[in-house]
Formats: structure tokens, sequence, C-alpha cells
């Protein structure tokens, strides 16, 4: 029989990208796969405190090895802000467009606009707790460009590049991503543990 392992989460496209990863060595579950219907409340302030949550909320109440995540914009002249607040910097309704207009407000005038992009994943195998980590660094431009992705991408260009990654696209940021490297890490993590 294969292992399963529950992904603390019903985003599609999240389970998608580990899925296709891990191929059909591991079986992945979604929240919605094992009956979770609760909206697992993220109140720690760090990227490690919320995915640990939701991994925790899960082995705890279902006994069965599970992963979470959490990620965000990090920008260098705020602090590291908006950070675990990424979703709702601009308010409780989480409006992407809001969030966006609300960080290029801020950052008017602002000369430092170095910023990165960070994912961290919380692991837990039979009791014990892992974490994997993913940063891209980049900077924020003073106007949104290109159509592609969610959240801040339209105003974010990686090093490297001089396209948002709105502009890239999702092949070309599902390669570089933050989100990527640590669902890289994780998977070949778990594989090499299958071998
Ligand atoms: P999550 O923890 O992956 O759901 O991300 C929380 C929030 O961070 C999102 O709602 C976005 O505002 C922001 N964010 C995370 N990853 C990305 C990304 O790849 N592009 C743009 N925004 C992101």
């Amino acid at each position: 029989m294969k292992n399963k392992l529950v992904f603390a989460t019903n985003n599609i496209h999240k389970i998608e990208e580990v899925s296709s990863i891990l191929n059909d060595k591991i079986e992945l579950l979604s929240l919605k796969d094992i009956h979770c219907n609760v909206d697992i409340p993220e109140t720690a302030n760090t990227f490690e405190g919320n995915a640990l949550l939701k991994a925790e909320y899960i082995y705890d109440n279902y006994q069965l090895n599970c992963f979470g995540d959490d990620s965000g914009l990090e920008i260098e002249a705020l602090n590291n802000e908006p950070g675990v607040y990424s979703a709702r910097y601009a308010g409780e309704d989480k409006n992407s467009l809001a969030n966006m207009q609300k960080v290029l407000s801020v950052m008017e005038g602002e000369k430092n606009r170095k910023a990165q992009f960070r994912t961290v994943i919380s692991l837990i195998l039979n009791g014990k707790k892992y974490f994997f980590e993913g940063t891209i660094k980049g900077e924020i431009i003073t106007k949104e460009r290109g159509e592609s992705g969610f959240g801040y991408d339209p105003i974010f260009v990686p090093e490297g590049y001089n396209k948002t990654f709105a502009e890239l696209g999702n092949e070309v940021k599902n390669k570089i991503s933050h989100r990527a490297q640590a669902v890289d890490k994780l998977c070949k993590f778990i594989l090499s543990l299958e071998k």
C-alpha cells in the first residue's frame, strides 16, 4: 500500500504542484480528502509558526503524517512587512489589488526597493518535525506590470530578470519561485526516505 501524506491546504494548484513531483510514489491528500472543513487559524507571527500550526492541527486531530505551508512577501525598507500579513495587508477581505496598491503607496519615493518572497513548509512525520524553506530575492517596481499569477506578482521583479513574475508567466515562475524551492526540498527529502 502507498504511504499517505496530507497537505494541509485546499488550494488545488498547490496540491497539483506537489503531486506532480511526488509522482505516484506517495498518495497526497488535501483537507477536503480527509473531510476536514476547518479553516485552520494562522495566528502565529512567523511563517514557520503558521506552517506548523496547520501541520499540528492535522497530526493532532487525524493522526496522519502531514505538512502545512505559509508564504509571503518581505520588503526590506518596511522591516520585512507585509510578511505573515501578506494576504490581508490592506484588510481582512484579502484583496490582492488593494494589497498591491497599499505596497505601492507605502513605498512611494522609497529608494530601497529590495524584497523577497519566502515560503516555509512544516512537515510532521511520525511525530517528528521538519522545516523546508525557499526564498527568491528581487525588487518592488513602481507600477504593476503583467497579467499572470496572483497576489503581488505584478509588482515583483526577481533578481536576474527584467520582467515581473506576472510577465514571466507560471512556467518560468514555477521553476524559480520561493514555493517551488521549498516544495523541491520537501519532495527530495520524502523521496529519499522511500528508497
Ligand atoms: P500563502 O501562504 O501561500 O497562501 O500566501 C499568502 C499570501 O502571500 C498570498 O495571499 C499573497 O498575497 C502572498 N504571496 C505568496 N506567494 C506569492 C506569490 O508567489 N506571488 C504573489 N504573492 C504571493
